[in-house]
């Protein structure tokens, strides 16, 4: 490619997609947790591009908003009269010198690798995006002559008995010079059965003007799904859900059925890392070396570092977990907990915004919460740390060594020292300073021979 051409990409949005029976415009449905338009937005930006215009109708403010991107040039195009008009109102963006790539808001999961080849090939003239499909029914179809060249396209609606039957058809994804095309543009007219301006239309244009028309074809059939009901949206979620699981596997993870793993975000697998069935990976997470995780676990915005190991049934958000831990199964790890390398944590337990340092076990039924903890640490069976007194939350701190029994609340503020021992049953509401021994039970009383009432000696 012209190494000084400037890239000008206009994502086609405004459409309504009454399909879709939703009151969320069709752009925002969301393809693994994030809207159909985001993954054209990020396709895009991962071109080397000058100006990105997205064309936006239906849904108004509510597309906008959804996109964080500061330099997204927003055209709103009032009324819907056709893909020519669509790209027409976004032209005076467009510098005279630049070619334009034509993208869907709906097609979401093309490819940069066959983006790249359509611009290749509009250096030369136009460059259409097309596919042989089986069933080639509502699509525009792109018409040939003798010798094979490009001579128009015809919408599916316009064509009679035996342009039907051409299988080979439009994507709707589309490069060209704009200045050609700019030309082409206002030359279009809404004189066909839909009464609309036909992008497609400047097909036969450009063959009219002796200018080339290359076609491109996509590296995937997948790259062209376009969405318009939710049985397709079902269907790109599969073909994403493979895509993101041949992608980890490429990097060296393990993944015991790729149908039973979603990857829903950033997600980077160190080698030797396994992902049983039924894990959802959601948001920026990052698997080191060595990493198991097992059936039914939900994994968000996450690091967890090398060899350790999540036991099934786990749900972990905004956390960052050491090397060499042991997790679940059925534990609980909420956002702004770190966990240094060996800590174990077992099941029923919840842990919240929390340090725990190397080497300490909570391994059944308790709450951790606004607490650091140091290392080696014992927590016993039913700790809860009583860290909210209806009003505002309160710290505990935990030295290194500690030894903490069962069935024992921690009433923060509290600390306890370094070394010290909490016995089993207490209510501890006072800092227990290093090495001591602190209980709050009740002395047990032993009744010598008890007997207990019998319902045969009550008359
Ligand atoms: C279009 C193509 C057809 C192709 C098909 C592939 C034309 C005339 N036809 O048909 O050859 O096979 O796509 O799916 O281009 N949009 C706007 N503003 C408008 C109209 C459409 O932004 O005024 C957007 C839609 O939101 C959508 C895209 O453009 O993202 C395509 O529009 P759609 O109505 O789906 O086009 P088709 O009639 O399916
Ligand atoms: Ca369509």
């Amino acid at each position: 490619m012209n190494e000084t051409a400037k890239l000008a990409i206009v994502i086609l949005a405004a459409g309504e997609g009454t399909r879709m029976r939703s009151a969320l415009p069709k752009v925002l449905q969301p393809l693994a947790g994030r809207p159909l338009l985001s993954y054209v937005v990020a396709t895009a930006r991962s071109l080397t591009l000058d100006t990105l215009l997205v064309v936006y109708g239906h849904g108004g403010e509510l597309v906008r908003d959804a996109i964080v991107d500061d330099e997204i040039v927003w055209v709103h195009q009032p009324e819907q009269l056709g893909t020519g008009h669509a790209v027409d109102l976004a032209m005076p963006g467009i510098d005279a010198d630049a070619t334009v790539l034509i993208l869907y808001g709906d097609v979401p999961l093309i490819l940069p690798a066959t983006l790249d080849r359509l611009v290749v090939a509009s250096q030369a003239g136009l460059a259409i995006l097309s596919a042989e499909l089986p069933d080639p029914s509502g699509y525009g179809r792109i018409l040939r002559d003798g010798a094979g060249s490009v001579t128009g396209i015809v919408e599916h609606k316009d064509a009679d008995e035996a342009q039907r039957k051409i299988r080979e058809i439009n994507t709707g994804l589309l490069a060209a010079p704009a200045d050609l095309l700019n030309g082409w543009l206002g030359r279009l007219n809404r004189d066909n059965t839909q009464g609309e301006y036909y992008l497609t239309d400047v097909v036969a244009m450009a063959v009219k003007d002796g200018i080339r028309v290359k076609t491109v074809q996509p590296g995937e059939a997948k790259e062209i799904m376009g969405i318009n009901d939710k049985i397709q949206l079902a269907e790109a979620e599969t073909a994403n859900r493979l895509r993101q699981a041949h992608r980890l596997m490429q990097q060296g993870a393990t993944i015991i059925d790729p149908a039973r793993v979603d990857i829903r975000g950033n997600v980077e697998c160190g080698k030797d890392v396994v992902l049983d069935v039924n894990v959802v990976l959601e948001g920026d997470v990052k698997l080191g070396d060595g990493v198991k995780i097992g059936p039914n676990n939900v994994i968000r915005n996450t690091t967890i570092a090398d060899d350790t190991e999540i036991e099934p049934n786990c749900v972990i958000e905004d956390a960052e977990i050491g090397p060499r831990c042991m997790i679940g199964p059925f534990t609980r790890i909420r956002p702004g907990t770190k966990l240094d390398e060996r800590v174990k944590l077992g099941n029923f337990v919840e842990v919240k915004k929390s340090h725990i340092a190397a080497g300490s076990k909570v391994n059944h039924l308790s709450y951790i919460g606004d607490t650091t903890m140091g290392s080696d640490v014992n927590i016993g069976a039913g700790t809860i740390v009583c860290n909210y007194d209806g009003v505002r939350k309160h710290q505990t701190i935990i030295g290194d060594d500690v030894f903490v029994g069962s069935d024992v609340q921690l009433v923060a503020p509290v600390t306890i020292g370094r070394g010290a021992t909490v016995g089993a049953g207490s209510t501890i509401t006072k800092d227990v300073p290093e090495d001591d021994l602190a209980l709050s039970r009740v002395r047990q009383v032993t009744v010598k021979n008890w007997k207990r009432p019998r319902k045969a000696d009550v008359t």
